[in-house]
């Protein structure tokens, strides 16, 4: 069985994610979505409200798991028998971080790192654009699927 590991933080997971993992499950017979644990970092949903929300808009695609990790990608990846990481590139900005990254992981662990071009049409999404967007009022919709609008503007209206 072919595996991979789709990871991220997705808080919360946007069009740009999805069309990556969506197209990733295409290539392989399971993807693995892995959401950072990360307690150093504010976020604006739990892990378990972001999990929720992946499974649901990843249902479709049949093959997708939805799992939370801490600490490294690599032991994740490892502990779960997964050889190969997927990653989004949208801009030569992503590059030089992206690329030290899997570099790293592949030193640390033998462990894959290939990278998938973004469909342009969400080349400039992030998590974190749109967050600040939804914050002030402006209209995010179109950039994450409708379920996670909802739960957007609910959260940041307060
Ligand atoms: O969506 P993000 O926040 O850009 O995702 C980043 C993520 C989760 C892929 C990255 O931060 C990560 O792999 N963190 C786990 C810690 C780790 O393995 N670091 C790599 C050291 S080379």
């Amino acid at each position: 069985m072919r595996r991979v590991v789709c990871p991220g933080s997705f808080d919360p997971v946007t069009n740009g994610h999805l069309d990556i993992i969506g197209r990733t499950s295409r290539l392989y017979d399971e993807v693995v979505v892995a959401v950072l644990i990360n307690i150093e970092k504010t976020s604006l949903f739990t892990v378990e409200e972001r999990i929720d929300m992946l499974q649901a808009v990843t249902k479709e695609y049949g093959n997708v798991r939805v799992e939370k990790f801490h600490g490294l990608l690599v032991d994740f990846a490892r502990e779960q028998g997964i050889p190969t990481i997927v990653k989004g590139l949208r801009a030569v900005s992503d590059f030089d971080y992206e690329l030290q990254m899997a570099q790293l992981n592949y030193r640390m662990s033998g462990v894959e790192t290939l990278f998938m071009s973004t469909n342009p049409e969400y080349s400039f999404l992030s998590s974190s654009r749109l967050k600040e967007i939804a914050r002030y009022g402006g209209d995010v919709s179109g950039l994450v699927p409708d379920l996670v609008l909802e739960l957007l503007v609910e959260r940041v209206r307060g």
